[in-house]
C-alpha cells in the first residue's frame, strides 16, 4: 500500500539519518501500515516449523522474530536512490475502465519495461526465495530482502486499488471527502476504512480487529473459503489475485465515486467487508507460499517462472 508520493516531503537530512538500516520510522512515513502489519501477522501466525524457522533466520536480531514488523519497510525504501527501481513494484496500472488485467498487456513500468508491476515482483521474490534451501553459497540474491518484498507485495497485490486505472492512478488523483476530511479514493482504500474501522468497532486496537478477522477464518463467515490456502501454480495464481483486485476496484471502489463527493456511512458499511476480506486472504496467500517454498520436502516446491 502507499502510492503517494508524500514520501518526498521529507526533509532529506531525515532521510539520510534513518537510511543505514531497517529502522523503524515515525508515524507519518508508514501512514498505511496497519493493512501490512495485519497482513503479515495473519500470515505469520499459519507459518509451518520449517518456514517459521526459516523467517527468524532471515529477520534481523532486532525485531526478534516479528515479520509484520518490517513489512512495511519497501513503502519506507522505495524513494530512496538505491531502491528506486522497486516504485512500480507497489501497483499495476490497467487500461481505463477496462475491469481485467492481462499480465502481459498491463504488467510493466511507464517506461514499458516489462514485469515490473506487484503481480511481477510476487514472481520474481518467490522464485528468490525458492533457492533459500540452495543454502549461502547462493549470492546471486538478498533473501531477506527477498523476504521482506515478498511479505510487503502480497498486501499490495490484495488491495483492490493497487490495481486500478491508468489515468486517476489507482484513485490517487480522486480527491474527495471521508466523512469530514479530505483524502482520495485510493487512500480510502489504503487506510481510510482500515481506520474508521478500528475506531467505530475495535476501540482503535488493531490486536482486537487482528483476533476477529482470525476468528472469521477458522470458525466464522469465511471458515468455507479453504481455497484461499491452495494454489498449485503459483504464477497463475498470481494473475488471478491481480484480477480479483482489478474486478472489486472496478465494482465497488471506483463504483458511484466521482471526484469532489463525500463517501460516508454507506460507502463504509457496504465496503470495509471487502478490505477485511481481501486482507485476510492476502495473509493466508503469503503463508501458503511461505510454507511453499521453506518447506523441508521437495514436492511442496513449486516452479515458478
Ligand atoms: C510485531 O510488530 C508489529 C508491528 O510493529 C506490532 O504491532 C506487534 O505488536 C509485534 N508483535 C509482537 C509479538 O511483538
Ligand atoms: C527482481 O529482483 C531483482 C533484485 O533481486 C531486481 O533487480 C529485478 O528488477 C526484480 N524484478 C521484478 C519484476 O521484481
Ligand atoms: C541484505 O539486505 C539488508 C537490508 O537492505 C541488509 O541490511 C543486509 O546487509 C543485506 N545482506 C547482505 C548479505 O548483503
Ligand atoms: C467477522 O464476521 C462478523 C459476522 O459474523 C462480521 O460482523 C465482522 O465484521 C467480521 N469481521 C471482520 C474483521 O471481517
Ligand atoms: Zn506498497
Amino acid at each position: 500500500m502507499g502510492r503517494l508520493r508524500g514520501l518526498c516531503l521529507v526533509p532529506f537530512g531525515f532521510l539520510l539519518f534513518f537510511s543505514s538500516a531497517f529502522i523503524g520510522v515515525p508515524g507519518a512515513l508508514a501512514w498505511s501500515k496497519e493493512g501490512h502489519v495485519i497482513t503479515c501477522q495473519i500470515a505469520q501466525a499459519l507459518l509451518e516449523p520449517e518456514a517459521l524457522e526459516a523467517v527468524h533466520h532471515l529477520l534481523p536480531d532486532y525485531v526478534n522474530g516479528n515479520l509484520s514488523a518490517l513489512c512495511v519497510w519497501p513503502d519506507q525504501i522505495r524513494h530512496w536512490f538505491r531502491y528506486r527501481w522497486t516504485s512500480p513494484l507497489h501497483f499495476i496500472d490497467t487500461p481505463d475502465n477496462a475491469c481485467s488485467f492481462q499480465y502481459s498487456r498491463d504488467c510493466h513500468d511507464s517506461h514499458g519495461v516489462e514485469d515490473m508491476c506487484v503481480a511481477g515482483a510476487v514472481k520474481n521474490f518467490t522464485s528468490q526465495l525458492m533457492h533459500y534451501k540452495e543454502g549461502a553459497s547462493d549470492q546471486r540474491y538478498n533473501m531477506t530482502e527477498a523476504l521482506l518484498f515478498l511479505s510487503h507485495f502480497m498486501g499490495d497485490i490484495h488491495q483492490p486499488m493497487h490495481v486500478g486505472f491508468t489515468t486517476d492512478e489507482g484513485g490517487n488523483t480522486i480527491e474527495l471527502r471521508w466523512f469530514r476530511h479530505k483524502s482520495n479514493l485510493h487512500h480510502v482504500w489504503d487506510r481510510e476504512i482500515i481506520l474508521t474501522a478500528l475506531a467505530d468497532y475495535y476501540d482503535k486496537d488493531a490486536s482486537l480487529l487482528l483476533q476477529d478477522i482470525e476468528r472469521n477464518y477458522t470458525d466464522g463467515i469465511w471458515a468455507d473459503d479453504s481455497s484461499w490456502k491452495h494454489c498449485d501454480d503459483i504464477p497463475q495464481c498470481v494473475n488471478n489475485w491481480a484480477k480479483e483486485s482489478i474486478q472489486i476496484a472496478c465494482k465497488w471502489g471506483y463504483e458511484g465515486v466521482k471526484p469532489g463527493t463525500t463517501l460516508a456511512d454507506d460507502y463504509f458499511d457496504s465496503r470495509m467487508p471487502f478490505v477485511m476480506k481481501r486482507i485476510a486472504q492476502g495473509g493466508i496467500r503469503l503463508a501458503m507460499i511461505l510454507n511453499k517454498v521453506f518447506a523441508d520436502s521437495e514436492e511442496g516446491s513449486a516452479t515458478v517462472t
